[in-house]
């Protein structure tokens, strides 16, 4: 009898665990972003595209994508080949919805995942709008991409490697943008900020 009890307990307590563990994992958040999400305003995304010379033969990843702004934009103007990636599954839904509403599905595709774990080495275009020590975080993997892949950092840098070119420009709302453009080198050798 004595037995039977102590299952019947420690059953009740395991059901009691199952459950504040379902509860738990129901409502904690199962992810934690590296950077919050502050959409690019449109003029800027416009200068991003024109400063990196996307094209139609580009394969643009946006690591961060937000509302899919960058790559919907992109296979808008110029048919490009575009794929974002967003930790955040209501901004992978919002940009879903977005490239259905703009008529790029075709074009563009929105992944749900981790920047660190996905592979983006086939961009031959990137764009990057997160911080400074997730850029430097970033930079082996960048290093390690195809020779002449453009990168686009809005607002940060790379630590000391010497941006191509640097862009300044101010939003309608009058918030100022600095955009920077590398250019992956062979053997990862880049050239230092003096
Ligand atoms: C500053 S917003 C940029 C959004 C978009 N690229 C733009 O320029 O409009 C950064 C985005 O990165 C996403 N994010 C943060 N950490 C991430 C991670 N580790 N992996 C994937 N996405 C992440 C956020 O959810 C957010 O949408």
């Amino acid at each position: 009898m004595k037995v039977v009890k102590i299952v019947r307990t420690l059953c009740l307590v395991h059901f009691a665990l199952c459950f504040c563990f379902f509860s738990f994992a129901q409502d904690d958040h199962p992810f934690v972003l590296d950077v919050p999400y502050v959409p690019t305003p449109d003029i800027v995304v416009e200068k991003m595209l024109q400063l990196a010379e996307v094209n139609g033969d580009d394969i643009l990843y946006d690591l961060g994508s937000g509302d899919g702004r960058i790559p919907i934009a992109a296979a808008q103007r110029f048919g490009t080949r575009g794929v974002g990636i967003d930790l955040n599954p209501e901004r992978v839904r919002e940009a879903k919805s977005n490239a259905s509403s703009a008529q790029v599905t075709h074009k563009v595709e929105f992944i749900e995942g981790n920047i660190f774990d996905l592979d983006f080495s086939e961009a031959t275009v990137l764009f990057l709008y997160l911080f400074p020590e997730v850029n430097m975080k970033l930079r082996p993997r960048i290093l390690d991409m195809k020779p002449g892949t453009r990168v686009i950092s809005h607002n940060y840098d790379m630590g000391d490697w010497k941006p191509e070119r640097v862009e300044k420009i101010k939003a309608p709302s009058g918030t100022e943008h600095t955009l920077y453009l590398w250019r992956v080198p062979p053997n990862g050798k880049i050239e230092i900020i003096d």
